[in-house]
């Protein structure tokens, strides 16, 4: 059994482990050869590919991006499903491990459900959005990196007794900013399942100020203020078919500014909470998750991904998992209400 194995959509800490744990796992249980993809599907639609052997995966499980490269190319373009059946036949490729969000879990749940192609999956975004799993790899090490920034804007903001604001990743859901935020203890947290008016986020920020605080606001990209939903309409797409997100940000350190009188700064984390070295947490997952889809393909599971149900190792439909984003649900919301202001 030889299996292809690729990297595919936005990258994120532990792409690597899953590739060492996939690649360890299958030629050290299962005698498997494995072929890399280079870029996504990109790779395998225009066959980019070359073996992957022992030595390549040495060392992996701490290093940061994906060896294989990655790209948003889309599995149905270049000749679709056709043509990677041309090029699995042409380089002996038996079956595909496809390693990405949700964009690259759908497109390969259709391979393997509406075209019948031996495609499994390993979930992966640092937004923690994909439903099905109970966390993915690469959030950890998120939540970590913008946690740290917001103990490091804190510090500079006492000394300048200035309002901070930071931006976070997370265009459909706040989980990054909703832990890092409980973790860092922002006094106001801003997600897009929850929107709060302005009046809201000034309120918040001028009671941390009178009570002798910095204030500190955490807001997710995709956030967008009560009562202005429909300017968010107007942003356009990116290429990808994505709305322009537009730097939340930026747009609310100067009302916040002017609305308190509180002189305020933003930062926008942005790429740097998908770079670096994965936590620990998030090596360990990643390195089960390559195993697991390693056993997938051994039971022939094809259109499943390989998840995480409590500490267990599972495996559910890629279909069922993409059908929903895992959203920051009210309980969550309700309990940190206590901590904001
Ligand atoms: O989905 C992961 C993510 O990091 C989002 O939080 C973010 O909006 C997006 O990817 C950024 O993508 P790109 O790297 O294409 O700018």
């Amino acid at each position: 059994m030889n299996i292809g194995i690729m990297t595919s959509g936005g990258d994120g800490p532990g792409l690597n482990a899953v590739i060492r744990g996939a690649v360890r796992k299958g030629i050290r249980a299962h005698g498997f050869s494995f072929t890399g993809i280079r870029d996504g599907w990109r790779g395998l639609l225009e066959d980019d590919t070359h073996p992957l052997h022992m030595v390549d995966v040495r060392g992996l499980s701490g290093r940061g991006g994906t060896i294989l490269g990655t790209s948003r190319t889309h599995p149905y373009s270049q000749g679709g499903p056709e043509q990677m059946r041309t090029v699995m036949e042409r380089r002996g490729i038996d079956a595909i491990i496809a390693i990405g969000g949700e964009g690259t879990l759908a497109g390969a749940a259709r391979l393997a459900d509406d075209e019948g192609m031996p495609v499994v999956g390993v979930p992966k975004t640092i937004d923690n959005d994909l439903d099905g799993t109970d966390y993915t790899f690469g959030f950890d090490t998120a939540q970590s990196i913008a946690t740290e920034a917001i103990d490091r804007l804190r510090t500079t903001a006492d000394s300048h007794h200035r309002c901070m604001v930071l931006e976070v990743m997370g265009r459909n859901v706040g989980w990054i900013a909703l832990q890092a935020g409980m973790a860092g203890g922002a006094h106001a947290i801003l997600i897009p399942e929850f929107p709060v008016s302005y009046e809201q986020i000034f309120d918040w920020v001028r009671s941390a100020w009178d009570r002798g605080r910095a204030p500190l606001v955490v807001v997710a990209e995709g956030f967008v203020p009560e009562g202005v939903e429909d300017q968010v309409a107007d942003r356009g797409t990116d290429k990808h078919g994505r709305v322009r997100l537009g730097g939340i940000g930026d747009h609310l350190a100067p009302l916040i500014e002017e609305a308190t009188g509180i002189e305020t700064r933003a930062m926008i984390l942005g790429h740097l909470q998908r770079g670096g070295s994965p936590t620990a947490y998030d090596r360990v997952l990643a390195t089960r998750l390559g195993m697991a889809a390693v056993d997938i393909v051994l039971n022939e599971g094809w259109g499943q991904m390989a998840a995480l149900d409590g500490t267990d190792i599972t495996r559910v439909r890629m279909a069922d998992a993409v059908d929903n984003l895992k959203l920051v649900p009210r309980n969550r919301w309700d309990e940190v209400q206590v901590l904001l202001g």
